[in-house]
C-alpha cells in the first residue's frame, strides 16, 4: 500500500491540463457493450476505476485495447452475461453494465453493489426504470438478476435526481422498442456526454441536459469515435488548492469552465481571483489565491449547483479561512468521514446532521498523519497537507488512485512538495 508524503506551505505556480471525466468515461464504456462494432473512446483517464471496468469487459469476453488515453472497444460478441460480486465491489458505477447486457443479450446478472462509506447508495432507481421498461427482476444471493424479451419504451419519473440512474436508463432505452421518455433527469455534463457518445453510435436521443430526456429506440447501433470531456472535479481539486496557498497563481486547460461555475462563483466568493481565459471544451481557468480566505457557506446540490463531488475540498479551504462557515451535504447521508482527519491536521470543525461548522484561521491547518477514507475525501486531504505548516502523511491512498491520474506528478509540477512511499506494514 502506498502512501503521500506532503511538505505544506509551498506556493503553486504553473499550468496543468486535467485528465478526461472519469466519471463520463465509465459510462461511455458501458455502453460500448450497446453495439457490435468498434468504438474508438479518446481522453479516457488512466485511473483505477477504468481499469476496474476494462477488466469487466474483457470478463464479458469484449476486446479492449487501451493505448495511452485512446480506448478501442468491440463488443463483437458477449461471451458472459455476468458482472462478478469482485469486479463489482470495488466500484459502484459497475451496475451500469447491467442495462445494457440486458439490452443486447436478453438477460444479465449483476453482483448487487452494497454500501459504500459516503452512504447506503441504493440501486432502487436504476432497477426500477428497468421494471417499467419490461424487465423481469429477481434479487438472490447478493445478486440482481434481469431477464427480458426486448426492452420497450416507457415513461419513467424518478422520484429523486439520480446521475446514474439517469445514465443508466438512457442506455437501457436506446435499443428498447419505442420512445422512453425520462422526467426529472440529471442534468450533470456527463449526462450530455454520454448522449453525445450514444449519438454517435446512431441513437435518437433530444432533452440531455434538461429535465426531460426522449428517447427513440432504434434496431441497431454502430461503432463510433468519441472524445471524453475534461474531468471538471478534477480542475476543482486543483483550484481549490491553489486558492488554499498563499502566492500560487495557477491555470488548468482541458476543461469546460462553464462545468464548474458553481465552484468559481464560491472560489470568487472566498477572494480568489477567478480569470476565464478561454471558454468551451478545451477551456482554461486561472485562479491567484487570496492574501486572507474569506469564510463562505456553501450546501451541495445535484448540477448546476454546487457539487457533492467538490464539498470535502472545499471544506479543506474553509479550514484556512477567516471565520465561521457553513457545509450542508445533501446528497449523501455520510459524506463528512474526511472531518475527522482534518481535525487531526488541527481543523476546528462540528458535525450536526448533514451540516458541518467550521471555524477557519489561516495557522490553523499543521501536519499529521491521516487516513484516506473515500475517493474526493483523500483530494481533500492533499489540500489540506498543501496548506499545513509541516510534513503530512496520508495514508490508503488507493482511493485517490481510483479517480485521479497522476496527482503528485501534475502537483509536483505547480512546485508542491509531495512524494509517494510504500507503507511500511
Ligand atoms: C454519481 C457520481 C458520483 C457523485 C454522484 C452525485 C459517477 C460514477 N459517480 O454517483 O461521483 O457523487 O453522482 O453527483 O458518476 N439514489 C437512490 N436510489 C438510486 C440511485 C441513487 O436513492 O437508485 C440516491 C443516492 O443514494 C444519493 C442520490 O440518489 O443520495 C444521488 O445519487 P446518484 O446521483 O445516483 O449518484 P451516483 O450516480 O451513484
Amino acid at each position: 500500500m502506498d502512501k503521500l508524503v506532503i511538505t505544506g506551505g509551498k506556493p503553486l505556480k504553473g499550468t496543468i491540463a486535467v485528465s478526461g471525466a472519469k466519471n463520463s468515461a465509465l459510462p461511455i464504456l458501458f455502453a460500448t457493450i450497446l453495439s457490435d462494432q468498434p468504438c474508438k473512446l479518446e481522453n479516457v483517464p488512466n485511473v483505477v476505476d477504468i481499469q476496474t471496468t476494462l477488466k469487466l469487459l474483457s470478463n464479458l469476453g469484449i476486446s479492449c485495447e487501451w493505448n495511452k488515453s485512446l480506448c478501442t472497444i468491440q463488443a463483437k460478441t458477449l461471451t458472459n452475461t455476468e458482472a462478478p460480486y469482485d469486479l463489482v465491489r470495488t466500484m459502484r458505477a459497475s451496475v451500469l453494465c447491467l442495462g445494457p447486457i440486458l439490452a443486447r443479450m436478453g438477460k444479465a446478472r449483476v453482483s448487487l453493489p452494497g454500501g459504500c462509506s459516503i452512504g447506503a447508495r441504493p440501486v432502487n432507481l436504476h432497477l426500477m426504470a428497468l421494471e417499467k421498461m419490461g424487465a423481469e427482476i429477481t434479487l438472490e444471493s447478493g445478486y440482481i438478476d434481469a431477464k427480458v424479451k426486448k426492452l420497450r419504451g416507457a415513461e419513467i419519473t424518478f422520484e429523486k435526481i439520480s446521475v446514474g440512474a439517469t445514465e443508466h436508463t438512457m442506455m437501457s432505452a436506446v435499443l428498447a422498442e419505442g420512445t422512453t421518455v425520462i422526467h426529472n433527469a440529471a442534468l450533470e455534463p456527463e449526462i450530455t456526454d454520454l448522449a453525445n457518445f450514444l449519438r454517435a453510435m446512431g441513437a435518437k436521443i433530444e432533452g440531455d441536459g434538461t429535465p426531460t430526456i426522449t428517447i427513440q429506440g432504434v434496431t441497431q447501433l454502430h461503432g463510433c469515435s468519441h472524445s471524453v470531456i475534461g474531468d471538471r472535479i478534477e480542475a476543482g481539486t486543483y483550484l481549490i488548492a491553489a486558492a488554499g496557498n498563499k502566492n500560487s497563481d495557477v491555470t488548468v486547460t482541458q476543461i469546460n469552465p462553464a462545468h464548474i461555475k458553481a465552484l468559481l462563483d464560491k472560489l470568487k466568493d472566498t477572494g480568489a481571483i477567478v480569470e476565464v481565459q478561454k471558454q468551451g471544451n478545451a477551456g482554461a481557468v486561472r485562479v491567484i489565491a487570496p492574501s486572507t480566505v474569506q469564510s463562505v457557506d456553501i450546501s451541495t446540490q445535484p448540477y448546476p449547483g454546487f457539487p457533492t463531488d467538490m464539498q470535502a475540498q472545499f471544506m479543506a479551504l474553509l479550514c484556512l479561512a477567516k471565520g465561521r462557515s457553513v457545509v450542508t451535504e445533501n446528497i449523501f447521508e455520510n459524506r463528512f468521514m474526511h472531518v475527522a482527519e482534518l481535525m487531526r491536521l488541527g481543523a476546528q470543525i462540528t458535525i450536526e446532521g448533514k451540516t458541518a461548522v467550521i471555524n477557519g484561521s489561516e495557522n490553523h491547518l499543521h501536519g499529521a498523519t491521516v487516513m484516506a477514507t473515500d475517493l474526493r475525501a483523500s483530494a481533500c486531504l492533499v489540500i489540506a497537507g498543501l496548506a499545513a505548516n509541516g510534513t503530512t502523511q496520508i495514508r490508503r491512498i488507493y482511493h485517490l488512485d481510483r479517480g485521479y491520474q497522476k496527482m503528485e506528478e501534475k502537483l509536483k509540477a505547480l512546485g508542491a512538495h509531495i512524494h509517494r512511499e510504500k507503507e511500511s506494514q
